[in-house]
C-alpha cells in the first residue's frame, strides 16, 4: 500500500506540474499566477477539490499522440467562497496554450453539469488560446456543448468570468453568455479574431490590446463589466461578488452580519441636491450613504457613467442599485446607459435581488446619433426589464423625472412598489424652459409674459406633489431619513410575490 500510495503522490506531483516547469516560470514571468495558484488563492484555504486531474486527449493527428500533459489545459472542480460551495475551472496556459480539445470541454462540461444540478454559481478563470487546432472539429463540438451549458444554466446560477490572459476565439463565447465578465488590466485580451486576421481581412494595424484589452471592453464595448490591476486583485474582488450573490435562483444571498443601524440619518443629504436644477451633483454619494457600511460593488463603472449600477445591501440583504449620475451627461438617458442598466436589472430580477432605483433624469438623449443607433430599441430594454421584474421595487426621485425617462426609471406605472420623493422633486413632461417654449410659442417675442409663464408652470409641475396628489408617489421623503424609509420598504416587501403570466419566454427588444 505504501508503493501505491507514493505513485499516487507522483502522479500527482507530476498533473500538478501542468506544462512544466519551464513553463511555469513563463507564466510567472508575465505576472500571471498559474491555473492552480489562482484557484487557490480565490477559494477557501484548503477547500478546493480537483475533479479529471489525470484526463489526456485522444488526438492523434498532427504528432499529437507524442504530446501528453495530464489534465489537458484546463483544471477544474470545486470548492468554497466564505463557507459556500462554488464550482470553478480554470485554463492552464502552460498546457497547450490552454486550447480547448473535446476532452478538455468533457472537463469543463462535467462541472457546469454539477453546478447546475447542485444550483451553485460557477466561476471560470481564463488564460487560452481558443480552439485546440490539431483537433479540429472536435474541439468545435466541444466549444458547442460548453455554450449549450452555459444558456441553461442562465438564471438559474450565476456564472462569472474572470479574464486573465489571451481569450480567444472559441474562448469568447462562453464568458459572453454568462452573467459577469471581469479583466485584468494589461495582461488580458478578448477578441474573436486576433490581430493577424485583422490585418489580412481589413488591412488595420492594431496591437492585442487596442483590439480587445480591459479598456476597451470597460469603456467601448461594454463586453467587460470590470477590470484590476493584476490576478490576486482580481480573484479576491470576485470573493466579493460572490457574496453579494445568491447560490441559485431559488435561493436568497448570505445574510451578512450588519453593524450599520437601518435607521442611521444623514443630515448631509439634505443638502446633497443643488438649488440650481442645472447644477450635477455626485450620486454615489447618495449610494454610499444609503447602503450598509458604505460598500458598494458597481457593474460597469467605466462604461455608460451617466447611469451607476452595482449591489450594496440594507440590513445585511443584497439590493441591486440602479442610479443616474447627474454628474455625466446630466443623467440623461441614452442607448448604452439603457442597455447596461436593463441588463443589470435583469439579472437582479432572475436571481430575486431587490432592485432600488435613485432617479434624477433629464429625459433621453436627443440627436441622430442616438436615434440611428437605435435608441428606440434600447430604451425599450429598459423599460421591458423594469416591466417584467417582479422582485421588490422601491424607486427615490431626488431630482428630475421628466418625460418618457420618469415612467422608464421603475415608476409606480411599472409596477414600482414603493416610490418616493424628495421634497426637491420635479416630476413632468419636461423642463419649464423647454415646456414654455412650447406651449407659449405665440409669447416668444415677450420676455415679461415668457416669465410669469415659467414661473406658473414652475410651481405648478416641478414639484413631487401633482404626482404625489394622484399617488404616483407614495410619498415625499426627507433626504437625511431615506436609509431608513427604503430599509423599511424593503423590509415590507421581504415576502412579496407575484407572478407573470406563463410564457415559453417573453420577446425582449434585442
Ligand atoms: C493548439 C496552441 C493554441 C491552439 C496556443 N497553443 N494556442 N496549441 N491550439 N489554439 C500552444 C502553442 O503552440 C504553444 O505551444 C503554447 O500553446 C503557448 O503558445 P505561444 O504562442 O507560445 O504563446 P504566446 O506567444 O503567449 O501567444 C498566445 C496566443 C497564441 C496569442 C494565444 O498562442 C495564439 O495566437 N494562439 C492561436 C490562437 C488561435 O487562433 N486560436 C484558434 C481560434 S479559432 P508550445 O508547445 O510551443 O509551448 C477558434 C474557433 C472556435 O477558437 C470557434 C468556436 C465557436
Amino acid at each position: 500500500m505504501k508503493n501505491v500510495i507514493a505513485e499516487l503522490e507522483k502522479r500527482r506531483e507530476q498533473a500538478r506540474l501542468g506544462g512544466g516547469q519551464n513553463r511555469v516560470d513563463a507564466q510567472h514571468e508575465r505576472g500571471k499566477l498559474t491555473a492552480r495558484e489562482r484557484i487557490e488563492a480565490f477559494l477557501d484555504e484548503g477547500s478546493f477539490e480537483e475533479f479529471d486531474m489525470y484526463v489526456q486527449h485522444k488526438c492523434t493527428d498532427f504528432g499529437m499522440e507524442k504530446v501528453k500533459m495530464p489534465g489537458d489545459g484546463v483544471v477544474t472542480g470545486w470548492g468554497t467562497v466564505n463557507g459556500r460551495i462554488v464550482y470553478i475551472f480554470a485554463k492552464d496556459f502552460t498546457v497547450l496554450g490552454g486550447s480547448l480539445s473535446w476532452t478538455h470541454a468533457q472537463k469543463i462540461i462535467k462541472i457546469q453539469d454539477m453546478a447546475l444540478k447542485s444550483r451553485a454559481p460557477i466561476i471560470g478563470l481564463f488564460d487560452a488560446g481558443g480552439a485546440r487546432i490539431q483537433e479540429g472539429v472536435d474541439a468545435l463540438g466541444g466549444y458547442g456543448e460548453v455554450f449549450q451549458r452555459n444558456v441553461m444554466s442562465s438564471g438559474v446560477i450565476p456564472q462569472i468570468s474572470l479574464i486573465m490572459g489571451p481569450c480567444a476565439g472559441g474562448d469568447v463565447y462562453s464568458p459572453a453568455m454568462t452573467d459577469f465578465i471581469f479583466m485584468v488590466r494589461d495582461r488580458s485580451y478578448m477578441f474573436v479574431t486576433g490581430p493577424e486576421v485583422v490585418k489580412t481581412v481589413t488591412n488595420e494595424e492594431v496591437t492585442s490590446e487596442q483590439l480587445g484589452g480591459a479598456s476597451v471592453h470597460t469603456t467601448k464595448s461594454s463586453i467587460a463589466d470590470g477590470a484590476y490591476d493584476d490576478d490576486i486583485e482580481a480573484l479576491s474582488q470576485m470573493r466579493r461578488l460572490i457574496d453579494f450573490l445568491p447560490a441559485n435562483n431559488f435561493s436568497d444571498p448570505p445574510l451578512l452580519d450588519n453593524f450599520d443601524p437601518w435607521d442611521r440619518e444623514e443630515p448631509s443629504l439634505d443638502t446633497l441636491v443643488p438649488n440650481n436644477p442645472n447644477k450635477p451633483y455626485d450620486m454615489k454619494e447618495l449610494i454610499l450613504k444609503l447602503v450598509d457600511e458604505g460598500d458598494f460593488f458597481e457593474i460597469q463603472e467605466s462604461f455608460a457613467r451617466n447611469i451607476i449600477t452595482g449591489f450594496g445591501r440594507m440590513e445585511g440583504r443584497t439590493i441591486g442599485i440602479v442610479a443616474n449620475q447627474p454628474m455625466v451627461l446630466a443623467g440623461v438617458l441614452d442607448s448604452d446607459c439603457s442597455r447596461k442598466a436593463a441588463r443589470f436589472v435583469r439579472f437582479c430580477d432572475a436571481f430575486e435581488i431587490p432592485v432600488v432605483t435613485l432617479v434624477d433624469v433629464p429625459g433621453f438623449l436627443p440627436g441622430t446619433d442616438q436615434e440611428y443607433g437605435g435608441l428606440i430599441k434600447h430604451g425599450a430594454k429598459l423599460l421591458f426589464a423594469y416591466a417584467e421584474a417582479t422582485v421588490p421595487k422601491v424607486t427615490v426621485i431626488t431630482r428630475k423625472a421628466y418625460g418618457g425617462a420618469y415612467d422608464v426609471m421603475g415608476s409606480k406605472h411599472l409596477r414600482g412598489d414603493v416610490n418616493y420623493a424628495w421634497p426637491s422633486a420635479q416630476i413632468a413632461v419636461m423642463g419649464a424652459k423647454g415646456a414654455v417654449e412650447i406651449i407659449f410659442r405665440k409669447d416668444l417675442d415677450d420676455p415679461d409674459k415668457i416669465a410669469a409663464h415659467t414661473k406658473d408652470y414652475e410651481d405648478r409641475f416641478l414639484s413631487p406633489f401633482v404626482a404625489a396628489e394622484r399617488g404616483f408617489i407614495d410619498e415625499v421623503i426627507m433626504p437625511f431619513r431615506t436609509r431608513l424609509r427604503v430599509s423599511r420598504a424593503l423590509r415590507m416587501l421581504r415576502n412579496k410575490r407575484l407572478e407573470n403570466p406563463w410564457k415559453k419566454h417573453d420577446n425582449i427588444p434585442l
